[in-house]
């Protein structure tokens, strides 16, 4: 069975069948229970249960709607798309650069297979693991507060070098963003000028507009599907207050009420939604307040989010998991930015730079969790987050951190990092992954394979496959955060490989180890 029509791959298992509509494996899946007895003793039981996964083959044309498409983020995918899609090359001053997509791990990250007959690691593309959208194919629209078109917000953006942008320029200054809902109450204050493309009207007619606009897009382009991404500026947080937004009907009351504390990015979750679409959060704010959740569940439409995790963040989310993995107990963890784009200027405002603040500051809690040798009950690093406006660094956004911890006997070690971000070459990868995932997630089903008759079922509305990509991953109710990057590469990679019958990644390699 070959996973996709030009992969190298081809899984030889009497498990895997290929149809027409779908790859169907029959899987053991294996996990370990763990019970805690009266005495406080762990008993952990091994379990197997056999199931059957399927991935639908069908790969439909996607559309992706931005929202601030005209921002640096925004711009820096269309344009990256646009040069991909022609394999465009330009000059710099050290040679010649080639379009790629550098940073995305369907695009550009391999994944392990298995061994070859002399013991050689044997890698493929993510991509060639299973039938997903190739980004030559996708379509994109959006809308931003800001009118001007994509090859001015290209431009705006300082982000890509000259010699590109002269080469796309006119094909992206045939898009113009959708106008958008503007509260200023919602984005910092400094925003307001570049506000003069806004939808007006109450809050129910604006949700009602930008439903139009998705099956305006839907229709014109003839796209299959459509994901809805929040590329805009960081909002305030909006209050959680139950007859606000606890539920879904309070939330659907709120906005026919036009009640003010019903954010911009709800509104277009909500519409989102009511339009079947994914909707994912690319920003630190609340958009997922309870009853936008529960108007997911109810719907079926998958949200996922929230905030992008490109630079600092993530390599906190390697560098604790592999202190703490490796015994050492970090104490102090103390992180300053300096910022000199839209977003930092944003960011600039107290209330937008708290969202941030918030989002920024959980990434170690599950790792600090994992270990009570080196952690009391509820003892935790020191951790402080700074964000500073320097406009003259523009996109490059600069990133320090210092990690002090205890080493043996009382001793310290002490590790600075001095990450020069280069923010939207780092989070337009991220982009692509997200709605190449997210749109495969809507493929893939299971159901108990001792039941014929079990229905298949589909992953919950809250996507936690996509917290690889978030730097406050939002997860089902119930379940465990998973901040650490490892365990969330694993996650995507392990059930990739289950979709095509292979077994989880275990590195055990005992054929290699023993005689
Ligand atoms: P940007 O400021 O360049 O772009 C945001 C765009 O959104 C602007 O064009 C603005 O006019 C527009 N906008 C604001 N409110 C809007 C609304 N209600 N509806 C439609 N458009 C609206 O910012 P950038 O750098 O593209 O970042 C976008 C978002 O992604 C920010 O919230 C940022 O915090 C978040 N993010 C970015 C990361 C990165 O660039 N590395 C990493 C993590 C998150």
């Amino acid at each position: 069975m070959k996973p996709t029509k030009n992969s190298t791959l081809e899984v030889v298992s009497p498990k895997v069948q290929v149809n027409d509509d779908f790859i169907e494996t029959d899987y053991e899946y294996q996990t370990s229970h763990v019970k805690r007895t009266a005495s406080g003793q762990l008993q952990v039981h091994p379990q197997t249960t056999a199931l059957k996964i399927r991935t639908a083959r069908h790969v439909p044309k996607l559309g992706v709607m931005l929202v601030g498409w005209g921002g640096n983020n925004g711009s820096t995918l269309t344009a990256a798309l646009e040069a991909n899609r022609r394999q465009l090359k330009w000059r710099k001053r050290t040679g010649i650069q080639q379009a790629n997509w550098f940073g995305s791990i369907t695009q550009a990250s391999t994944v392990f297979i298995g061994s070859d007959e002399v013991g050689g690691d044997v890698y493929v593309p993510m991509k060639e693991l299973l039938p997903m959208v190739e980004p030559d194919n996708i379509v994109v629209d959006g809308w931003d507060i800001s009118r001007l078109h994509l090859g001015d917000a290209m431009r705006r953006a300082e982000v890509l070098d000259v010699a590109l942008q002269d080469q796309i320029y006119e094909q992206l200054s045939q898009l113009r963003p959708r106008p958008s809902i503007y509260d200023p109450d919602f984005i910092a204050a400094n925003q307001s000028e570049r506000a003069d493309n806004v939808i007006r009207g109450t809050r129910q007619e604006q949700y009602e507009q930008i439903r139009r606009d998705i099956r305006d897009f839907k229709q014109r382009s003839g796209v299959e599907s459509v994901i809805v991404l929040w590329t805009a500026n960081t909002e305030r947080f909006s209050e959680v207050q139950e007859g606000l937004n606890t539920t879904s009907k309070e939330l659907l009351a709120s906005l026919a009420a036009n009640n003010s504390e019903v954010s911009p990015s709800t509104i277009f979750a909500m519409a989102s939604i009511a339009e079947g679409c994914t909707y994912i959060n690319g920003s630190p704010q609340n958009t997922f307040v309870p009853g936008l959740i529960q108007l997911a569940e109810e719907k079926k439409v998958f949200i996922a989010g929230d905030d992008f995790k490109s630079g600092q963040t993530k390599i906190k989310s390697v560098l604790v998991d592999f202190l703490v993995g490796a015994g050492i107990k970090p104490v102090s963890i103390a992180s300053y930015n300096h910022l000199g784009n839209n977003d930092g200027k944003n960011l600039s405002a107290p209330q937008q730079f708290r969202s941030k603040e918030i989002s920024k500051s959980n990434v170690v809690d599950d790792m600090v969790a994992s270990n009570k040798i080196l952690y009391g009950e509820d003892e935790h690093p020191d951790h402080v987050v700074v964000i500073k406006y320097v406009p003259y660094v523009g996109d490059s956004k600069r990133a320090m951190d210092e990690y002090t911890s205890e080493i043996m006997m009382g001793g310290h070690n002490t590790l600075v990092i001095h990450n020069t971000c280069e923010d939207s070459l780092l989070a337009t990868p991220l982009i692509l992954d997200l709605v190449i995932l997210g749109e495969l997630s809507a493929r893939i089903q299971l159901r108990s394979a001792e039941n014929e008759s079990a229905p298949w079922i589909t992953f919950k509305p809250v996507l936690s496959l996509l917290s690889y990509l978030c730097k406050a991953p939002l997860v089902p109710q119930g379940s465990q955060v998973v901040n650490s990057l490892f365990r969330q590469r694993a996650a995507i990679e392990n059930i990739l490989r289950g979709c095509i019958g292979l077994p989880p990644i275990s590195h055990m390699t005992l054929e290699q180890r023993f005689d």
